[in-house]
């Protein structure tokens, strides 16, 4: 058994005095990172209108131009701030639905139509952001534009290549963006808030080998000769089947984590395979402090004609994170309401690689410097 470390990190409520905090781990009062790409919203939900999004705090009118290219404005018309997202596509150009100023893709209007003198236009201007899209994404980098390079959006081939079939999902969470992050990094977990569908009682002890690597952390496990959870056995039909079953859990950025997941039968039935691959794809939006939208894909590379499999892993992994949304929302509800006040928060071994993460968020955090 894995000894306790006594690791005391002061957790503390933005309301109240706080104790001490280190500030070399990121906690739900660390300023959101904004130089990162997010995923702002969905390809499929965004056609002929406005959509609204918000990532890191920055309110953003997304809307898509004649030849199909999605760009972002800030959502907040240079005129008298109404939100350009309740307005109207025309051609290549947002219309504002208050007094009709329209906007070109590089936030320059183009018509201000109770004011024909070009300097009118020039003095309405609102500002671009740089949106990539990546099916079934869109993504946002809410920072310093100068930074924002699209080959730092991180890859899911999975969602679009031949050969995988995949669900995709979107849970609200009413709490800060890194208790998620460190909920998936956390594995041990699975055992007991997840002990109906993606746990079983052996993985709590499976050992876990912790990367570090630059700003990323990545945590492998292995549990050999152990049967399947809920979510997978009877999707892979393997219940009761001893297999070896491994996870490569990934902090890519603060605004994506990717799990790779493989079963291995070690004595497949004739005609079914010897190795099975789930790719758990989890695209974490902060939206404020206490709010993270939450992007999820399970994709598998087994089964993939069978829409009634998608079905059952949709299924499971709903009621996971269902599961995962109330803890996170429990523990953010005490930290805000408790009359005694933050207690030290301790960590044991497994909780190695949520602490790399949260110093990870801590460093980027101070290069931004905090916002304007
Ligand atoms: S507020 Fe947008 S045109 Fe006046
Ligand atoms: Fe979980």
């Amino acid at each position: 058994m894995p000894q306790p470390q006594r690791l005391a990190v002061p957790h503390s409520a933005p309301s109240r005095a706080p104790a001490a905090r280190r500030d070399d781990l990121a906690d739900r009062r660390t300023p959101l990172i904004r130089n990162c790409w997010y995923v702002a919203g969905l390809s499929a939900d965004l056609a002929e209108r406005p959509r609204a999004a918000t990532v890191a705090g920055v309110r953003l009118a997304l809307f898509r131009l004649r030849d199909g290219r999605a760009v972002a404005l800030h959502d907040r018309c240079a005129h008298r701030s109404f939100p350009l997202s309740r307005g109207r596509v025309e051609g290549d150009a947002l219309v504002c639905g208050y007094h009709g100023i329209a906007y070109g893709a590089d936030g320059r209007a183009t018509c201000v139509p109770a004011d024909d003198r070009a300097a009118a236009r020039s003095a309405m201007r609102v500002r671009p952001f740089p949106l990539e899209e990546r099916p079934p994404f869109l993504w946002l980098w809410p920072g310093d534009p100068e930074a924002a390079d699209p080959a730092l959006i991180p890859a899911h081939p999975w969602l679009s290549e031949p050969g995988w079939a995949y669900a995709l999902g979107l849970t609200d969470i009413e709490a800060n963006y890194l208790g998620l992050h460190e909920n998936l990094l956390d594995t041990t977990h699975f055992s007991f808030l997840h002990a109906g569908n993606v746990g079983t009682r052996a993985y709590a002890n499976a050992p876990i080998a912790l990367h570090v690597e630059g700003d990323t952390v990545r945590q492998v496990r292995v549990l050999e000769g152990d049967v399947l959870p809920g979510l997978y056995d009877r999707a892979m039909d393997l219940v009761g089947k001893p297999v070896t079953r491994s996870t490569d859990s990934r902090f890519v950025s603060p605004g994506f984590h990717a799990a790779h997941a493989e079963v291995i039968d070690p004595e497949p039935a004739p005609g079914r395979p010897a190795r099975y691959a789930t790719k758990i794809l989890h695209a974490i939006t902060p939206i404020a402090q206490d709010r993270t939208r939450y992007w999820w894909a399970i994709a598998r590379d087994w089964r993939t004609e069978e829409p009634a499999v998608t079905g059952m892993l949709r299924e499971a992994i709903v009621e996971a994170f269902e599961e995962d949304r109330l803890a996170l929302e429990w523990i953010r509800e005490l930290d805000d309401s408790d009359a005694l006040g933050a207690i030290p928060e301790r960590s044991v071994r497994p909780d190695l690689g949520g602490l790399a993460m949260r110093r990870i968020v801590a460093r980027l955090a101070a290069r931004e410097g905090g916002h304007d």
